[in-house]
C-alpha cells in the first residue's frame, strides 16, 4: 500500500489554517474544498487514458482521453466537504454515499446509510477527511470494493499512524492520499495534533 502525502506549500498553508481553532465553518468549508482539489489531482494521477486522434485548427494531432468511469464516495458527514473538489474537476463523476458514525465509547464505526452505484470499469475515490483508528475508512473501503470497482483510492486530510496501519492490514491494495500524517491518537481516538472533529467544524455543529 502506498501513502502519498501532499508535498506542496499551498497544501501546508491550508492544513495549518484548518488546524487553527479560530477558523470558523465558512472558511473551513472553503479551505477544505481548495485542499480537496490538490488531493483529488494526486489521487487521480493513475486514471487510465487511451490514445485519441483529433484535429487542431491547424493539423491532425494525437492526444489522450480519460478512459473509464469515476465514482466519488463521500463518507458522511465529513466527507461531504471534499465532494465538490471531485465534481469540480470531473463533472461527469458518479456519486455514491456511505453514512458512518463512530461510537464515542468503543470507537467502532456504525454504518447507517449506503447508496452505492455499480462500479465495474470505474475507479472509486473514497473521501473521508480523518483517518484516525481507521475503522471507518476500512469499513467504507469494504463496502466500496463489494460494488466491484477496478481500483479504489482513499483520500483524507489528516491520517494517524494507527489508521494507516489498519488500512495497510485490511486493504493493502488501496493507496492513501493525505495532506498530513500526524503523531498519534489520544485516549478518545482523536488525532494529535489534528484539527478536532472535522464533521462538527465543517457543518458548524460544535
Ligand atoms: C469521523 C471522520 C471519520 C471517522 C474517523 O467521523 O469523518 O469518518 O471519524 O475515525 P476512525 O478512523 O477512528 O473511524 P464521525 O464518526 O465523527 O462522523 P461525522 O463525520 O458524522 O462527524
Ligand atoms: N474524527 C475526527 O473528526 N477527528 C479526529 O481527530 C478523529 C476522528
Amino acid at each position: 500500500m502506498t501513502v502519498t502525502v501532499l508535498d506542496h506549500p499551498l497544501a501546508e498553508d491550508i492544513v495549518t489554517r484548518l488546524r487553527d481553532r479560530r477558523t470558523g465553518p465558512a472558511e473551513f468549508r472553503a479551505l477544505t474544498r481548495r485542499l480537496g482539489g490538490l488531493l483529488v489531482m494526486e489521487a487521480t494521477r493513475s486514471l487510465p487514458t487511451e490514445p485519441v486522434a483529433i484535429e487542431t485548427p491547424l493539423e491532425e494531432a494525437k492526444g489522450r482521453a480519460l478512459l473509464g468511469g469515476l465514482v466519488a464516495i463521500p463518507v458522511l458527514r465529513a466527507g461531504l466537504g471534499l465532494l465538490d473538489a471531485v465534481t469540480d474537476l470531473y463533472p461527469w463523476a458518479v456519486v455514491g454515499y456511505l453514512g458512518m458514525e463512530r461510537d464515542e465509547a468503543t470507537l467502532e464505526p456504525r454504518d447507517y446509510y449506503a447508496k452505492l452505484p455499480p462500479m465495474a470499469g470505474c475507479t472509486a475515490i473514497v473521501l473521508d477527511p480523518m483517518l484516525a483508528t481507521g475503522g471507518s475508512g476500512s469499513a467504507a473501503c469494504g463496502y466500496v470494493k463489494a460494488a466491484g470497482p477496478d481500483a479504489v483510492v482513499f483520500v483524507c486530510v489528516v491520517a494517524a499512524p494507527e489508521g494507516i496501519a489498519k488500512m495497510q492490514s485490511d486493504h493493502p491494495d488501496v493507496p492513501i492520499v493525505a495532506a498530513a500524517v500526524d503523531r498519534q491518537l489520544n485516549d478518545r481516538g482523536f488525532i494529535l495534533p489534528g484539527l478536532g472533529d472535522f464533521g462538527d467544524r465543517l457543518h458548524g455543529t460544535t
